[in-house]
């Protein structure tokens, strides 16, 4: 009996077929107990010889049923261990990453060409006094000029800025009137504009400010020129044509040389071979005065762009509308590797 269970113990090849043993050999019904409940039947002498016999069969066989137990337990650990291992030589799967957007790229390129040129970076309020916005600007109330850019206005002396240059008179109060300004400032404004491919009534653009003493013309031109070809490429010419700013004498807008063609994504540069990027001109003597400066000691240049406008012409982007709508197929065009 005793080899024939542990026989069945030892082809028993899982815990179920492993507990099945047990109930037929160490179970209520099986052999052994069978032969212990059949005691009283035997003969004094008899008993504690077949009871010991008995109990020995059953420890051996219980003994090797634990043993097998175990065993299967163990493989069970090895099993699950085995469909839970991570293989790390699987490529992983790629997570979706952004990019910075077209926009603060061309802010920060045009940022870097005028910190290279000594320029640092300033800031200004986007809801801006009509005094900073206008006044200090040499608009005063009633100036035909404030109506080349229609305002938001909040209260009658607070708006949303029209443009960056009220950060020229801000600056140049902060600093004093005795220290030269050597300044570029990006950031928000807003006009009363219907949106449409070309215009839009928040837009950003980037200020530029150089006070000192002897600033000249020429400087301007000289800083607008290093700025144009780090922009565009060394091949382009530009040229500053006469305009009209109440906050600059004389004014100018300088236009950048391109090539005339014809067809999809070429409607940006005019018959003429130039296309105009921005406006600038000597701060008015009444702008420094206002400021603070001495417009008999010192003297300056001022420009302002629009970088949506820059990045239009440069990467062919037709509608500005682009910047704003972050539809993704138009962004990730622009994510540099
Ligand atoms: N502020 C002007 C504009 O919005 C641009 C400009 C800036 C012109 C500085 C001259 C000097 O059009």
């Amino acid at each position: 009996l005793q080899v024939e269970a542990l026989q069945k113990v030892d082809d028993a090849s899982d815990a179920k077929e492993l507990q099945d043993v047990r109930v037929a050999y160490l179970g209520k019904k099986g052999p052994i107990t069978e032969v212990l409940r059949g005691m009283g039947k035997l003969s004094k002498e008899e008993r504690p010889v077949i009871g010991e016999l008995a109990n020995k069969v059953r420890e051996k066989i219980a003994q090797a049923i634990e043993q097998k137990k175990t065993v299967f337990e163990a493989q069970e650990i090895e099993k699950k261990l085995a469909e839970e291992t991570i293989d790390v030589t699987l490529p992983g799967r790629p997570a979706p990453s952004g990019g910075p957007h077209l926009l603060t790229s061309i802010v920060e390129e045009i940022e870097d060409i005028f910190i290279g040129m000594g320029f640092e970076v300033r800031e200004g309020p986007e809801v801006e006094t009509d005094y900073y916005n206008f006044e200090a600007l040499n608009l005063p109330k009633g100036h035909p000029a404030r109506d080349m850019q229609d305002s938001f206005y909040i209260t009658e002396e607070l708006l949303l800025r029209t443009h960056t240059s009220p950060v020229q008179a801000r600056t140049m109060n902060a600093i004093g009137g005795n220290k030269p300004v050597k300044m570029i400032c990006p950031g928000k404004v807003y006009r009363r504009d219907t949106d449409d491919a070309t215009h839009s009534h928040q837009f950003t653009q980037i200020e530029g400010l150089y006070v000192d003493k002897n600033v000249r013309m020429s400087d301007l031109k000289g800083v607008l020129d290093r700025f144009a070809k780090k922009v565009f490429g060394e091949d382009r010419e530009i040229r500053l044509r006469p305009s009209y700013f109440p906050f600059t004498e004389p004014s100018v807008e300088m236009d950048i040389s391109c090539k005339v063609c014809h067809g999809e994504g070429c409607n940006v540069c005019k018959q003429t071979g130039w296309i105009e990027i921005l406006g600038g001109g000597m701060v008015h003597p009444r702008v420094l005065e206002m400021a603070g400066y001495d417009p008999k000691v010192y003297s300056g240049f001022a420009f302002g762009m629009g970088p949506e406008r820059i990045a239009m012409l440069k990467y062919g982007v037709n509608d500005i509308r682009h910047f704003y709508t972050n539809d993704v197929r138009f962004l990730n065009q622009y994510h540099k590797a």
